[in-house]
């Protein structure tokens, strides 16, 4: 059992569950919640959460989780680090907004350098935008590409999560559900095959040749390991090609780096397992501990080609999400890329044997650092091992159209790592076991049925 740090577990291990799962409190909520929320919101089991310490998250019926899925591969620092809050109240005692879009914040400055010295830019030289959320500077990589470089076209990738609002949509290509009712999408939008060296011919053969000539396209943009579509980590090959492409048509690489990100892979960021650079990087998630902010970290030469008042935002760089920003590139760099790396081999010997013991079931585990996925026979059984995990107290999530994502926050202790490989052990023998692999342990009802995650 993992020892759980005191203010919410005191000498209760983690996990503990005191209730059925979910609770009577949670189950009178989930009722509440869907009267009053937007039913497009794509829920995945019904935790309710009202308290977060390290990895130990709390419920509202005081059960105690072990949180291996960190808010979408967000709180990179654990559930309020002490130093993230002690930022965050001493900047919101200082000053809450004032806009760095109009006027001159000195801690959205200091982000910025902070974020163009530490992001590995093509050319040494960078400078950086704030924006909001992730979705938001995929937006603003678009604008910036297509107004630095006078072409209109950008091309994404199969598979590819950038997020929802238009542009940023239009780029996306995990679930034809993403897309449905929402056309006409943004014109000008390519989807690639990923991942392999192989399917990099694509660009010559079948874009290039057919479809639009290089000199129209303004950029690809990439997720050096992709996320939603299902922890898929690309050939070696495959990103340095990517930039031979870019670097022979004059063609921006913008590496989305959303989810990848601020050490999560054990590297500070996923292109450096590849000594790759970009010449623009996306940053959100892991950033800032959970507080919402976004970086678009790019060419210092192509920021410097629009004027004022070709982008902006009222919020975007808000100084309580630079406080805890900064905060938090503190703590990843005072070791949390290295622990990251550790745990994430811890994680990989641990599963690798589920492979081999249960060969129809588990059909890949694969990753780097603490982007961990577990690929599944079925999208049912993936649902039903998040299920059986959410059932002993882990919390993990479906990614992909048939695997289960481990995205615990880099802070996450040996101890902690063997408990969640346990419970996934646990989880996988559960659902082998069933003979005809139709599901009875998840209730029926809103979260009975198979329901692919977004
Ligand atoms: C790689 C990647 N890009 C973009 C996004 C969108 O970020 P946000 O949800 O903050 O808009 C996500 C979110 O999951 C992501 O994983």
């Amino acid at each position: 059992m993992a020892h759980a740090p005191s203010r919410l577990a005191h000498a209760r291990p983690v996990p503990h569950i005191v209730t059925e799962i979910p609770g009577p409190r949670a189950r009178a909520h989930v009722a509440y919640d869907e009267t009053w929320t937007s039913p497009s919101l794509p829920r995945a089991y019904p935790i309710v959460p009202v308290r977060g310490e390290g990895l130990t998250v709390e419920d509202i019926d005081g059960n105690l989780f072990l949180d291996f899925a960190a808010g979408i591969a967000v709180t990179s620092t654990g559930h309020s680090h002490p130093k993230v809050v002690a930022a965050i109240k001493e900047q919101a005692a200082d000053l809450i907004h004032f806009s760095a879009s109009d006027f001159y914040l000195p801690i959205y400055a200091e982000l910025c350098e902070r974020l163009a010295n530490l992001a590995p830019i093509k050319g040494g030289r960078a400078r950086t935008y704030l924006g909001n959320s992730g979705a938001e500077v995929v937006e603003t990589s678009i604008k910036l590409a297509r107004y630095a470089t006078g072409r209109q076209n950008v091309v994404a990738f199969l598979g590819a999560f950038h997020g929802r609002t238009y542009g940023a949509v239009s780029l996306t290509a995990s679930k034809s559900k993403y897309h449905a009712h929402f056309g006409p999408l943004l014109p000008g939008v390519y989807h690639a095959p990923y991942g392999t060296v192989e399917s990099l011919k694509w660009f010559d053969e079948v874009l290039f040749d057919k479809l639009v000539p290089a000199n129209e396209v303004a950029a690809i943009i990439v997720e050096p390991i992709q996320g939603e579509g299902g922890y898929l980590v690309p050939e070696e090959g495959f990103l340095p090609g990517l930039r031979e492409i870019c670097d022979r048509h004059g063609i921006l690489l913008i590496a989305d780096e959303i989810q990848s990100g601020v050490g999560r892979t054990g590297a500070m960021w996923a292109v450096d397992l590849w000594d790759v650079k970009p010449d623009i990087l996306l940053t959100a998630k892991g950033i800032a501990s959970g507080m919402p902010i976004a970086g678009m970290v790019a060419r210092a030469d192509l920021l410097e080609k629009w004027g004022a008042g070709a982008h902006g935002s009222t919020y975007g760089g808000n100084p309580v999400a630079c406080a805890a920003a900064l905060a938090t590139l503190d703590l990843i760099e005072a070791g949390l890329v290295d622990n990251a790396r550790a745990r994430g081999d811890q994680a990989m010997a641990g599963l690798r044997p589920l492979v081999t013991r249960f060969p129809r079931l588990i059909r890949d585990v694969r990753g780097r650092g603490l982007m961990i996925g577990l690929e599944l026979d079925t999208a049912a059984h993936a649902e039903e091992v998040q299920w059986a995990c959410f059932q002993r107290g882990l919390l993990v999530l479906q990614c992909g159209k048939s695997a289960v994502r481990m995205s615990p926050a880099l802070t996450v202790s040996e101890d902690e790592m063997a408990t969640a490989l346990r419970i996934v052990g646990e989880a996988v023998t559960e659902v082998a076991a069933r003979t005809d692999g139709i599901s009875t342990a998840v209730p029926s009802g809103r979260f009975g049925s198979p329901r692919p995650r977004p």
